[in-house]
């Protein structure tokens, strides 16, 4: 018995804004941006929220997947950019689906968060624990991002997917999960309260701040590894896999991954022209929309893998 997606959902703020809107206040440009990353525009929430944003993918993910809200024993939110520190984002997506029992709770490993958070819910397939898991993703990403810092907001973007996870014969084959704390640096972002009644500590980074070219180096690195030992655990080739849905963070990293395991571009879908990095959202907003056109077929051999803020990577190796 293994773990199956059996439905999946998406959802992004109407409100975009383009390369050229960023120019208006930024000394960038269309061209740089787009050269640099791949990213046209970006949705921005102008007023809904991560928890919002991530019941509307849900319920699209729980219709998709025909299932009753009362059916799901484990809800796992993915985010870094929670509304509110209590309670926890899961339970306010758990209120707006229509379920009152199920266990809940939030997953922070920033970019990773998604393919974290199915793997545990595989876990808790696997162990028993629980048989029918909602995975939501929803970032915010607009709210820690520095407006006047051109080297990291022009990457960032908001929005939701979500997947339901379900018990079954055929699904996930194998995973990977890590995290290098030491490089916790290299991407920073502080929580607003750092101060109580009798003393404070010192707001180092009270908006995002990223050393871009580490994140590059690391990404286009340790990508590559997770995929082989997820690769090596399931007894396959790199060439055996029919789609790497990988974190959508720049198109360099994702055709430099696709080089390093010497996989045709055609195979690595790409959707960060229209969102740009939705960190935790990226993975499954871009499996909903492959979903949804049809681009995946029973039997496909699937691949997700994030990366990002921790140091973290995970990944994920399954057959649709
Ligand atoms: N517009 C114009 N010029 C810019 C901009 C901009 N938006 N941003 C930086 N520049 C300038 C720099 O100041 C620099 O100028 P200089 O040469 O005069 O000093 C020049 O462009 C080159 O800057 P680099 O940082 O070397 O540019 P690079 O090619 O590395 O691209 C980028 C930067 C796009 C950030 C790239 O490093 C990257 O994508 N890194 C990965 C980021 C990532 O994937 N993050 C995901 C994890 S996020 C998370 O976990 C939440």
């Amino acid at each position: 018995m293994t773990t199956r997606i059996i439905g999946t959902g998406h959802y992004a703020p109407e409100h975009v804004v383009t390369n050229d809107d960023l120019a208006q206040f930024l000394d960038t440009s269309d061209a740089w941006i787009r050269e640099r990353t791949g990213i046209h525009m970006r949705h921005i929430d102008i007023g809904e929220g991560t928890t919002a944003m991530a019941a509307k993918a849900s319920i699209r993910a729980i219709e998709n997947a025909g299932i009753s809200p009362e059916a799901i024993d484990l809800i796992i939110a993915a985010t870094s950019t929670a509304d509110e520190v209590l309670p926890n984002t899961a339970s306010m997506v758990q209120k707006e689906i229509g379920n009152s029992h199920c266990a809940c709770y939030d997953l922070n490993a920033a970019c990773s968060g998604f393919v974290y958070g199915l793997n545990t819910a595989h876990a808790f397939i696997k162990s028993g624990m629980a048989d029918t898991v909602l995975v939501v993703g929803s970032e915010t990403m607009s709210k820690i991002v520095d407006w006047n810092d051109r080297s990291t907001c022009i990457l960032f973007g908001d929005g939701a997917g979500a997947v339901v996870a379900a018990r079954d014969e055929e699904g996930i084959e194998s995973v990977v999960m890590g995290s290098d704390g030491r490089s916790g640096d290299i991407i920073a972002c502080d929580a607003r309260t750092m101060e109580n009644k009798w003393g404070a500590r010192p707001v180092k980074n009270p908006f995002m701040i990223m050393n871009g070219q580490e994140v590059f180096k690391f990404a286009v690195r340790k990508v590559p590894e997770a995929i082989h030992e997820l690769l090596d655990q399931a007894g396959m080739k790199a060439d055996q896999i029919d789609h790497y849905i990988l974190h959508q963070a720049n198109e360099r990293i994702i055709a430099s991954v696709a080089k390093r395991l010497g996989v045709p571009m055609e195979r690595f879908p790409v959707n960060l022209f229209e969102y740009g990095n939705t960190s935790a959202a990226s993975v499954p907003i871009l499996l909903d929309e492959m979903n949804r056109r049809q681009l995946l077929k029973r039997g496909d051999k699937v691949v997700m893998a994030g990366f990002g803020a921790g140091l973290t990577w995970g990944a994920t190796l399954l057959t649709w």
